[in-house]
């Protein structure tokens, strides 16, 4: 224990620590496979291992650094080992890491252009850059949030927005009409927790039936738009997916922008995993259509190798965003320049942190070739491991790979559809419980389902047999 002299820690007593910890963290990310991926700890064991009431005094930072090894790591699920294929696997890559860092060591607040110039500036053309790597056309205005979950909810404040007769930014929403907004039975839980935010009301979202594939019916999105429009509702915006949560499926995005164009209605897509995969020439298609969005969200803290969180979010209309959420005090009053632009004006967060520079890195490191080269490689293993299920006789593939994502189950022949639950239930335990790897689930048509999901950098053709293996033998032990 030591008491702390006024001040932060001197120089060579951080030069020390930060060598130290960027060994950590070298060594951490080679063996990132050596670790459970799920941890073997209770609900509550991080909380009884620290102490409940806080330091008097200043305490080593090496004692500080130990007991991050020693209580903090063992409790971490490990997102960046090579047998996550849960929910959409993710990779904190040596440049994010690297930006990571540097963004917490100058520390800008990028709320207005002069409270951080050059973040500002670098924000805007990383997002361009993005766009360019798609392949989407012309130039649209994007600005980083923490997540798709924010971005969504900024496209549906902008969809209200447009409503302009509604005046709801000065009114508020009570004596307005009320206001529809479309997303398919598949869209990820943001989108309906965007309308919950924002007032809309749980009715007022459609859920709109998708195909046997899973895509959002564009003649269902039509004819519910009508039968709004001639009961005196307003629909207001749809949210289609490219790429959605549990089968990533694509919604028919060029049909949607003509029905959204006939009838006024602003359209947002999510493509917050599969919009990155654009980047690969030979899956440009996904993003059809996208070109006519009024917005649209895609997640480099998900399959682009930056840390979490960063999601880009592109608005074709920001004068519309910036009506929306400019609110100027004198004390943020800053001075007019149309290459100035103060973020701020155009979302809900004064504060802002400096995301951009990770992107940046991450962009220059791997450069176009590079991202596609390691984009590739998790298709071409999705592929591969989706053809062992549709030639495996006791296993089923549940919904086209059209990414990296495989959605199958365990379905040993004569087994009724109770049994197949329980079944699917317990490989995932099983091969969860080995430590090896880590699978999520959904529910497709009533089925339990498995998914894996292939996304980071680390992740080889061997750990996708591991997972096969373990997945074929813990299976074979269920039915014994
Ligand atoms: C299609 C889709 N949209 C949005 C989200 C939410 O992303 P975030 O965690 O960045 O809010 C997810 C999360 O997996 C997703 O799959």
């Amino acid at each position: 224990m030591t008491r702390r002299l006024p001040g932060d820690m001197p120089p060579e007593e951080f030069r020390r620590f930060a060598r130290e910890t960027a060994d950590w963290i070298a060594d951490f990310l080679a063996h990132a496979g050596d670790r459970r991926v799920l941890p073997a700890v209770t609900p509550g064991s991080t909380i009884d291992a620290l102490p409940a009431k806080p330091p008097d005094e200043g305490e080593d930072m090496s004692a500080i650094l130990a007991d991050f090894d020693r209580l903090i790591v063992p409790g971490l699920t490990q997102w960046n080992h090579p047998g996550f294929f849960a929910y959409f696997a993710i990779t904190a890559s040596g440049p994010g890491i690297l930006g990571e860092m540097l963004t917490a060591a100058v520390n800008t607040n990028g709320m207005l252009w002069r409270t951080s110039p050059a973040s500002t500036e670098l924000e805007q053309v990383v997002l361009d850059w993005l766009w360019q790597l798609m392949g989407l056309p012309g130039h649209v205005f994007g600005m980083i949030h923490d997540t798709a979950s924010t971005s969504t909810l900024h496209a549906v404040v902008a969809a209200r927005e447009a409503q302009e007769d509604l005046a709801i930014r000065t009114r508020g929403q009570s004596g307005a009409p009320p206001l529809m907004y479309y997303t398919s039975e598949q869209a990820n839980s943001s989108v309906e927790k965007a309308a919950i935010t924002l007032g809309i009301g749980q009715e007022n979202v459609r859920k709109i039936p998708v195909d046997d594939v899973y895509r959002m019916r564009p003649e269902v999105l039509d004819a519910a738009i009508a039968q709004d429009l001639a009961a005196g509702r307003r629909p207001f915006c749809v949210v289609a997916t490219v790429g959605t949560t549990s089968t990533a499926s694509i919604d028919p995005v060029p049909q949607i922008a003509e029905i959204c164009r006939r009838r006024n209605v602003w359209l947002h897509v999510d493509a917050a995993y599969g919009g990155i995969a654009a980047i690969v020439p030979e899956m440009r298609h996904v993003l059809a259509g996208c070109e006519l969005s009024d917005s649209l969200v895609v997640n480099p803290h998900k399959w682009l190798f930056t840390p979490v969180d960063l999601s880009a979010f592109y608005c074709r209309r920001p004068e519309i965003l910036r009506r929306a959420f400019s609110l100027v005090p004198e004390y943020l009053a800053a001075t007019e320049d149309p290459r100035a632009v103060n973020m701020t004006e155009y979302g809900v967060p004064l504060g802002r942190r400096f995301r951009a520079l990770k992107l940046w890195f991450v962009l220059r490191y791997f450069g176009r070739q590079g991202i596609i080269d390691n984009i590739r490689e998790h298709l071409r293993l999705a592929r591969e491991f989706s053809a062992r299920i549709i030639g495996h006789p006791d296993f089923e593939l549940m919904a086209p790979t059209l990414f990296s994502t495989v959605c199958f189950r365990f379905h040993p022949q004569h087994s009724g559809d109770d049994r197949l639950q329980a079944l699917n239930r317990s490989l995932l335990d099983a091969v969860n419980r080995t430590g090896r790897i880590f699978l999520s689930h959904t529910v497709l048509r009533g089925h339990y389902t498995l998914r894996l999901a292939i996304g980071n950098l680390r992740t080889s053709q061997a750990h996708v047999d591991e997972a096969w293996n373990l997945l074929r033998s813990k299976a074979h032990d269920l039915t014994l």
